[in-house]
């Protein structure tokens, strides 16, 4: 099976797309880090079906690392994922460096506030201003018709929807459904830090949404659901970032679900793992 193309530069990524846009061929890409798991490949997969050529990029962007975060230890595993990409039949790797991406005077950087405030932003101040800037980066370096993004990451999800919609962005962000080990835990490239102890109560986070989106269904009342949830999830042994219900779209806090559609969104620490999860009710 013959490897796709890997370009370096957004001027390489220019060079290789322009013919597939003069054909008026559909593009999807797929942002990732790497360290690429079946819950990327869904994402490779469902591009796949939507567009006539897809675009994988893979950047580990230091940018939405805080400065005691795990960039150094993130895993890079770029012999595995290109033989996973060449199983996937992709068109396209776009595996810029941080130098390319960010090269000497860099001084842009995009900030939302609406989807992106609270919840993550709560713990990782910097993260979404280096997610939102790494993004636009990708989409006006590739020019896709699709980008694919996970739900598995929700906040993330709305807001770069968000941000594409304000810099009225020509793209079409398509979500794209959790991928889950079958014992309920969302995958993760972080996963793979768990001890087997710590692996053993990960799926407490996916329990705890099960039975707080089910009480909610069936009318108990948020906020002491939520409360009950809490208890639950640090007596796992996690420390608690948070366990929340927001409005599904616009993440606004909501205490009744007369506010709207929920979604639960829960941020926890095992060890020295930080692990994130969500459903919708
Ligand atoms: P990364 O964590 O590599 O994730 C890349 C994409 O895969 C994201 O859209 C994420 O939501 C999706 N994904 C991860 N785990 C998933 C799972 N279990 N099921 C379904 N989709 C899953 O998210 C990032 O990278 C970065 O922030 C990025 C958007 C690339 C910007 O740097």
């Amino acid at each position: 099976m013959s490897q796709p193309a890997v370009a370096r530069s957004a001027k390489a990524l220019r060079a290789a797309t322009a013919p597939w846009r003069k054909k008026n061929q559909k593009i999807a890409l797929v942002p990732t880090m790497g360290a690429l798991h079946a819950g990327h490949i869904k994402l490779v997969r469902a591009a796949g079906r939507k567009a006539d050529r897809t675009i994988v990029s893979i950047f580990v962007n230091p940018a939405q690392f805080g400065p005691k975060e795990d960039l150094t230890r993130y895993p890079r595993t770029w012999r595995e994922d290109l033989e996973k990409l060449t199983a996937e039949k992709i068109d396209l790797i776009y595996a810029p460096t941080v130098r390319e991406m960010y090269p000497e005077g860099f001084a842009t950087k995009v900030t939302l506030e609406g989807p992106a405030l609270g919840l993550e932003t709560d713990f990782r101040p910097h993260f979404f201003a280096g997610v939102a800037t790494v993004v636009a980066k990708l989409l006006a370096a590739a020019l896709p018709d699709y980008a694919m993004f996970g739900e598995k990451d929700y906040q993330q999800l709305q807001v770069v929807k968000q941000m594409v919609s304000d810099l009225n962005l020509p793209v079409e962000i398509v979500p794209v459904p959790t991928v889950r080990e079958r014992d309920g835990l969302a995958l993760s490239s972080r996963n793979a830090y768990l001890s087997v102890a710590e692996r053993a109560a990960a799926p407490t986070l996916h329990r705890v949404l099960q039975e707080t989106a089910a009480s909610i269904r069936k009318g108990a009342p948020v906020g002491p659901t939520l409360v009950r949830g809490r208890r639950t999830i640090k007596a796992a042994g996690f420390k608690l970032d948070y366990l929340e219900a927001r409005h599904a779209s616009n993440l606004a806090p909501i205490t009744s679900r007369k506010d709207g559609p929920i979604r639960l969104l829960v941020a926890a620490r095992i060890g020295g793992t930080r692990l994130i999860d969500n459903m919708a009710i």
